[in-house]
C-alpha cells in the first residue's frame, strides 16, 4: 500500500517527509526513501522495513533541502531491498520519482530502454517510467512536457510524483486511471503532495484532488493543474472539516462511497507483494502449504457469512477451474450444525472481512476439530480468525467503515484467485507459461475497475427512475451468479428494497410468475460462454412487460435494442469478471439508497461486525 509524500516550500523538506510518511503507516509497507534536491544535486536515501530504519540511515547521511519527495513501498515488481525501495532516478541522476501503481507494460518498455542504452539498476516496473522521462527531456528540455509524453507511453493506473535538478523549484505530480489518489495540499508560501490526506493533514486543510488523467505542476506558490493532454483545467480547492469522522471520509458524502471508488487502489494492495510479474510468479509463502500436501486435498470448504459468502461462491468457480479441488461452500452458521465430511486430507478456508463474526469462527472451530487444514482470509490484521487459522491471506483492503461490505468483497476475490493460483502451481497443474498469462490478467485488473468508477453510466439517473420500486431481481450464470446474489444484498442492506438474486436459467421455474411492468431486472450480461442465454433471458422478460437493466460488455450494441437501460463495463478475463462486473452494482444500490433518504453508512438493524450468535446489531 504504497504511501507518497511530497514538500516544496522555505522549511526542511526531509521531516516533513518524514512525518507524512508515519501518517500513512498504517496502510503497510516494506520498504522506504526519499529524495531531497541539496545544493542542485538529488540525493536518495532509501532502506527496507519500517521508517525507523530509514531515519537512521538519515540519522548517518542526512539531506538538507527545501524540495522533496519520499515513498513507501509494497513490493510488487522486485523483492522489497534497498535497490528496489522508491525513489529511482534516471542514468544522470538528475530525474527522480515516486510511483504507485503497475506499469502493465513494463517488460516491453524495459527492453526499448535498454536497447537505447538506458541502465536499469532496479527490478522495478517504475524504473521504466523514470527513463521514459529521462529520453523525453532529452529531446525537449522541459520536464512538465518529457512527465506528460512518458505517461502516454506507460498502460495501467498510476500515481506519481516526479522531481529533476534542472527544475529545482517543481514537483510534477500526475494521476492515470484509478491506482491511487494524488491530493495537492496548498499552505503559506509551501505546498504539499500526498496520496492520503492524513499525510499532510497536520500541514493545511485546502487540498485538491486530482481526477483521472490530471497532471498539477507544483510550486512554492501554488499549483497549476492541466490535464494529461496540456489542457489547462480549473480545480476547486475542498476545505478539509476538522471533525475527525468527516476528514477521514475526504471528498465523499459516505464510507460506503469512498469504499466504492477505493476498490481500483484497493485492488493494486491486495496484489501488491504477492506477484512477481515478470517471473510469471505467485508468492503466497504465508499459507505454508507442501505441494504434498496440496496435491493430497481431496476437497475444499469456503465458510463464511453475509458479503463474504458471495464471495466464496465466486471463489468455487476460480479455485475449481485452476487448482481443480471439489469446493463446498457453507454459511458459517449452517456449516457448524450439520456434522460436514470433514477430515484431515479437507482444506477448510474461512472468509471473513472483520476476522470476528461468530458464525464463521465456529464454523472454522469445527473444521479445526476434524482435523482440517485452516486457511483464512481476512481484512483485519491479528483478528481472532487470523489467529486461530493455520495460514492467513490478508485482504490488504484498508479499513472498511461503511456497514455494507464492497471493497472486502472485492478484495477476497483477488486474494481467492491468487489462492487458486498457487494451489494450480502446487498440485502441477499451470505450467509458466500459463501462470505468465493469468497473473497478466491480473495486472490489468485494477485500471478495468478504475475504468469502471470512473466512466460515465449515469447511476444517479438511474437511481432518479427506479428508487420508488419496492422489489428488484438480479439475474447472473455462471461465475456472475453469485454476483447477482451480491448485488441484491447490497441493495436489500442499504435501501431496504425487496431484492432477490438468481441464476438466470431457473427463472422459468417459479421467479418469472413475478414478471410484470412493475418489476425491475438487472441481467449480468457481459461476453463470456453464457452470454446468448442470458439474451434470451432478457427476452423472456421483455416478453412479460419487466423492466431490464443490463450490464454488458463495451460494444455489445445489440443489447441496447432489447434492455432499457445498459451500463457498460469494460471486457474482463471470465475468471476476473465478478469484481469488475459487481461495482456497477454496488453503485446502482448506493445511490438508490441515497435517493430514498437512507443511511447508507449505517442501515437499520445491520452490524459491521456480528459477534453474537443469533442475535442482530443492538438497536
Ligand atoms: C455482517 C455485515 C455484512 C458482512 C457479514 C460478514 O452481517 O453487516 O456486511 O458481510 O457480517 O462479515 P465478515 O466480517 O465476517 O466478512
Amino acid at each position: 500500500m504504497c504511501g507518497i509524500v511530497g514538500y516544496v516550500g522555505p522549511r526542511e523538506a526531509t521531516p516533513i517527509i518524514v512525518e507524512g510518511l508515519k501518517r500513512l503507516e498504517y496502510r503497510g509497507y516494506d520498504s522506504a526513501g526519499l529524495a531531497v534536491i541539496q545544493d542542485g544535486r538529488i540525493e536518495v536515501r532509501r532502506d527496507v522495513g519500517k521508517l525507523t530504519n530509514l531515519e537512521k540511515v538519515l540519522a548517518e547521511s542526512p539531506v538538507h533541502g527545501n524540495i522533496g519527495i519520499g515513498h513507501t513501498r509494497w513490493a510488487t515488481h522486485g523483492a522489497p531491498c534497498p535497490r528496489n525501495a522508491h525513489p529511482h532516478v534516471d542514468c544522470r541522476g538528475e530525474v527522480v520519482i515516486i510511483h504507485n501503481g503497475i506499469v502493465e507494460n513494463f517488460l516491453s518498455l524495459r527492453k526499448e530502454l535498454t536497447g537505447e542504452g538506458h541502465r536499469f539498476t532496479s527490478e522495478t516496473d517504475t524504473e521504466t517510467i523514470v527513463h521514459l522521462v529521462e529520453k523525453y527531456l532529452a529531446e525537449s528540455s522541459d520536464l512538465e512536457e518529457a512527465v506528460r509524453r512518458a505517461l502516454k507511453r506507460i498502460k495501467g493506473a498510476h500515481a506519481v510524483v516526479v522531481m529533476s535538478s534542472r527544475e529545482p523549484d517543481r514537483l510534477v505530480a500526475a494521476r492515470l486511471g484509478n491506482a491511487g489518489g494524488v491530493v495537492v495540499g496548498f499552505g503559506e508560501g509551501e505546498m504539499f503532495v500526498a496520496s492520503d490526506m492524513p499525510a499532510i493533514l497536520e500541514h493545511t486543510r485546502e487540498m485538491v484532488f486530482l481526477e483521472d488523467r490530471q497532471m498539477a505542476v507544483v510550486t512554492r506558490e501554488g499549483a497549476e493543474f492541466t490535464t494529461l493532454d496540456g489542457q489547462p483545467v480549473v480545480k476547486e480547492v475542498y476545505t478539509v472539516p476538522w471533525d475527525p469522522v468527516s476528514a477521514a471520509k475526504g471528498e465523499y458524502k459516505h464510507f460506503m462511497q469512498k469504499e466504492i471508488y477505493e476498490q481500483a487502489r484497493s485492488i493494486t494492495d491486495t496484489i501488491r507483494g504477492r506477484v512477481d510479474f515478470e517471473a510469471g510468479r505467485v508468492c503466497l509463502d504465508e499459507i505454508y502449504i507442501t505441494p504434498d500436501e496440496a496435491k493430497a486435498f481431496e476437497r475444499m470448504f469456503i465458510v463464511a457469512c453475509g458479503t463474504s459468502a458471495y464471495a466464496a461462491l465466486v471463489g468455487k468457480f476460480i479455485i475449481e477451474a485452476l487448482a481443480r479441488i471439489p469446493v463446498e461452500v457453507d454459511y458459517g452458521s449452517e456449516f457448524r450444525y450439520r456434522d460436514p465430511l470433514v477430515n484431515e486430507r479437507t482444506l477448510v478456508l474461512a472468509i471473513s472481512q472483520s476476522g470476528e463474526t461468530v458464525d464463521t469462527l465456529a464454523a472454522m472451530e469445527e473444521a479445526r476439530r476434524k482435523g482440517a487444514k485452516l486457511l483464512s482470509i481476512v481484512n483485519v490484521i491479528g483478528s481472532q480468525a487470523a489467529r486461530m487459522s493455520d495460514g492467513v491471506i490478508y485482504m490488504q483492503a484498508g479499513p472498511e467503515i461503511g456497514v455494507a461490505s464492497t471493497k472486502a468483497f472485492t478484495a477476497s476475490l483477488v486474494d481467492q484467485y491468487l489462492l487458486a493460483l498457487h494451489l494450480g502451481k502446487l498440485r502441477g497443474l499451470i505450467d509458466a507459461a500459463r501462470m505468465k498469462e493469468l497473473v497478466e490478467d491480473l495486472a490489468g485488473l485494477p485500471n478495468l475497475v478504475g475504468q469502471v468508477l470512473g466512466d460515465s453510466n449515469n447511476y444517479e439517473a438511474l437511481a432518479a427512475e427506479y428508487f420508488k420500486r419496492e422489489n428488484f431481481l438480479y439475474l447472473g450464470r455462471g461465475i456472475n451468479y453469485p454476483v447477482a446474489l451480491e448485488g441484491a444484498l447490497k441493495l436489500k442492506e442499504i435501501s431496504y428494497i425487496h431484492a432477490e438474486g438468481y441464476p438466470a436459467g431457473e427463472m422459468k421455474h417459479g421467479p418469472i410468475a413475478l414478471i410484470d411492468e412493475n418489476m425491475p431486472v438487472v441481467a449480468i450480461a457481459t461476453r463470456d460462454r453464457v452470454y446468448e442465454k442470458m439474451v434470451s433471458q432478457i427476452e423472456q422478460v421483455k416478453a412479460r412487460d419487466g423492466l431490464v437493466i443490463a450490464l454488458a460488455t463495451e460494444g455489445d450494441d445489440a443489447i441496447a435494442d432489447k434492455a432499457d437501460h445498459v451500463i457498460y463495463v469494460p471486457p474482463t478475463p471470465p475468471l476476473l469478471s465478478p469484481v469488475v462486473n459487481v461495482v456497477p452494482l454496488q453503485l446502482l444500490a448506493y445511490f438508490i439508497a441515497v435517493r430514498r433518504g437512507c443511511d447508507v453508512d449505517q442501515p437499520r438493524n445491520l452490524a459491521k461486525s456480528v459477534t453474537v450468535e443469533g442475535r442482530g446489531a443492538p438497536p
